[in-house]
This record gives C-alpha cells, structure tokens and sequence, in this order.
C-alpha cells in the first residue's frame, strides 16, 4: 500500500532538488506480480529502494505486509528481500551453496530447516548441478539465478526485483522470466520493475507506469490499452527516412503521438490519431515520396499504449 509516496534528493551546489517519485500511489495484492514500467530515471529504483526500507521517504507513507517502511524496517526486512541488477552482494570466490549457506546465517535460518531450504531453492533456479562450482565460473545467466536463490534464503513473502533482466542474453531472460513465474506460482507476492513493455505485459498481473515520478496510469494490460481507448493507430512502412515528415505530421490535427524506428531495410512509422479522425489520406500525402512499402490502420499495441502515456507526460 503505497499513498503520495515521494523521494526528493537535494540539489548539491547550484543544483534544483530533484523529485526523483512524486507522489504515487498504488496498492499490490499479496501474490501478484506487480509492475512498474517506466523509461530510464523515471524513479522506479528509488520507488523500490523505499519500499525495502533502504531509503527513507521524503513525504507519503508506504506500508509493507501491513507495516511502516519508515517505522518498522527491522520487521520488514524479515519478510522481504531485493534483487538489484548489477549488484555485486555474493562472495565470488565462494561456491553457490556455501553463498546460501552464508547469507542463510545472516538471517539466522534454523540449521534444520536451512540445508533443506536450500536443496530447494538451487533446484528452483535450476543450479542443481553447479552447486558446488565457485559463483566465479558462473556463467551470466546462472550468476543472476544465484542472486535470486540468495535473495530467498529468508523465505520472503515479498520480493522485491529491480530490473531483473537487464543486460541479459535474450534466452537467458526468458529463463529468468519463467524462474519468476515459478516463485510467483509459490505464492511468492513480487514486485518487479522494468523499462521492458513486452515484459511487463507477459508476467504481470497488473502494471503501473510511471514517467518522470510520477504515476501516469495503472491497471492490467487491457485497462492499460483501454485508457487511451480513443486512438487508433496509421503504420506506415518506408524506404527513405521519414524525419521530415514526422515534424509536419505532429503538427497535424487529430494526431496524438508519432514515433518511428529504423529497421533492417525499411524505416517504420507509427502515428496515433483520434479514433473519429480520418486521417489515412493526409498521411499519405505528407508520406508520398518516401517510397512507401505499407500504409494502413492497426490496432494500437500495449507498446504504443506505454509510448503516449510516457510521452504525454514529458511534455
Ligand atoms: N541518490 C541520488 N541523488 C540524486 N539524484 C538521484 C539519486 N538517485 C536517483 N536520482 C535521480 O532520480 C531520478 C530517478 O532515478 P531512478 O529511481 O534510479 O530511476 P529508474 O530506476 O526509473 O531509472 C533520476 O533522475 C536520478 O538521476
Ligand atoms: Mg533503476
């Protein structure tokens, strides 16, 4: 239960304070998957550095497991733990088993219950095998499945995921995703976020993006897609780089939002409009000259969804 939370950091020198999470609000149930989704620096480290009592709020409260990030940090942190990418936080020279052993100690685990725990959790990140190799020869992918084994020594009723697939291999991060899954599955309540769109619509039950700290929209996928229900949206394919043609297309009334990529071969142009607006022959004209591959309406995805409502709120 998150209410007005917000983190300002003072400016150092002649710097402004900077608002790093102004004022959101959100509530996550206990077993879900919860998303927060944002671009770079849009606060979503420190929304969680917050919640898992690193950091204290500036104003707003939070409550974890029914308790007071601010008041009872010590109980939470029982409860809790944090995966943060990039972090180092195991010992290298150390195997897989003997780092569990260790950090199962710092939580004071049981004896009894720790070997058997931990049995458990290398075969739940599949490290079964590697068990006993120093974290040092751990490839990427099973280093990062070695950080979330160790962040479940404690048996933690929330976890807490800070960017859990950054920088990994594509395959390794669909692991990692299902490995989420599965601690899902077990009841675990997680918290992750992501700049990912794809990511966040294929793990979490619901999702709150947030851009510039603050809270833009929140919701499932489908409620997410429906808040910005009244677009829809014209793609074009081209040959020739539309950059010109994407300054006198955001000018253009009725058009929400433009953005374009380049692919392999083809550049492609997304441009939402108002739903009543009829726009397709505009476009065409603006485009004519640009050696036109496609041209046609599409279903807004959840990606265009993220790109208005991100972008909305830079402006
Ligand atoms: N310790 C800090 N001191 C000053 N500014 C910070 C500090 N940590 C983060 N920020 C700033 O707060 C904003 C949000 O950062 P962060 O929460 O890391 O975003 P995200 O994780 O979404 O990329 C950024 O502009 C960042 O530069
Ligand atoms: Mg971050």
């Amino acid at each position: 239960m998150v209410e007005e939370l917000t983190k300002v950091f003072p400016g150092k020198r002649k710097r402004p304070d900077k608002r790093a999470v102004d004022g959101i609000s959100f509530h996550v149930k206990r077993g879900e998957i919860f998303g927060l989704l944002g671009p770079n620096g849009a606060g979503k480290t420190t929304t969680i550095r917050m919640l898992s009592t690193m950091l204290i709020p500036t104003s707003g409260s939070a409550m974890v497991l029914g308790q007071d990030v601010t008041k009872d940090e010590v109980r939470i942190r029982r409860r809790i733990n944090l995966v943060s990418g990039g972090e180092r936080g195991l010992y290298y020279r150390l195997t897989g088993r003997q780092n569990l052993r260790f950090f199962s100690e710092l939580y004071g685990i049981d004896p009894h219950i720790r070997d058997e725990r931990i049995d458990r959790l290398l075969e739940l990140v599949d490290l079964k095998e590697s068990a006993d190799l120093r974290v040092e020869d751990y490839s990427r992918g099973m280093k990062q499945r070695i950080h979330i084994a160790r962040a479940l020594v404690n048996d933690p009723e929330v976890l807490f995921l800070d960017e859990p697939t950054l920088g990994l291999d594509p395959e390794i991060a669909r692991d990692i995703r299902a490995l989420i899954r599965r601690m899902a599955d077990q009841g675990t309540t997680i918290l992750l976020t992501t700049h990912y769109m794809f990511e966040a619509e294929e793990l979490c039950d619901r999702i709150a993006i947030i851009s510039n700290g603050k809270l833009v929209a929140q919701g499932n996928a489908l409620e997410l897609k429906d808040s910005v229900n009244n677009a829809t949206v014209i793609h074009v394919e081209t040959r020739d780089d539309p950059f010109e043609a994407v300054d006198v297309l955001e000018d253009t009334e009725g058009v929400i939002h433009v953005n374009y990529d380049r692919v392999p071969g083809r550049f492609i142009t997304r441009i939402q409009v108002e739903q009543s607006s009829d726009l397709l022959g505009d476009v065409n004209e603006v485009m004519r000259g640009l050696r036109v591959l496609r041209i046609g309406y599409d279903e807004p995805t959840l990606e265009d969804t993220y790109i208005t409502l991100v972008s909305a709120n830079e402006h």
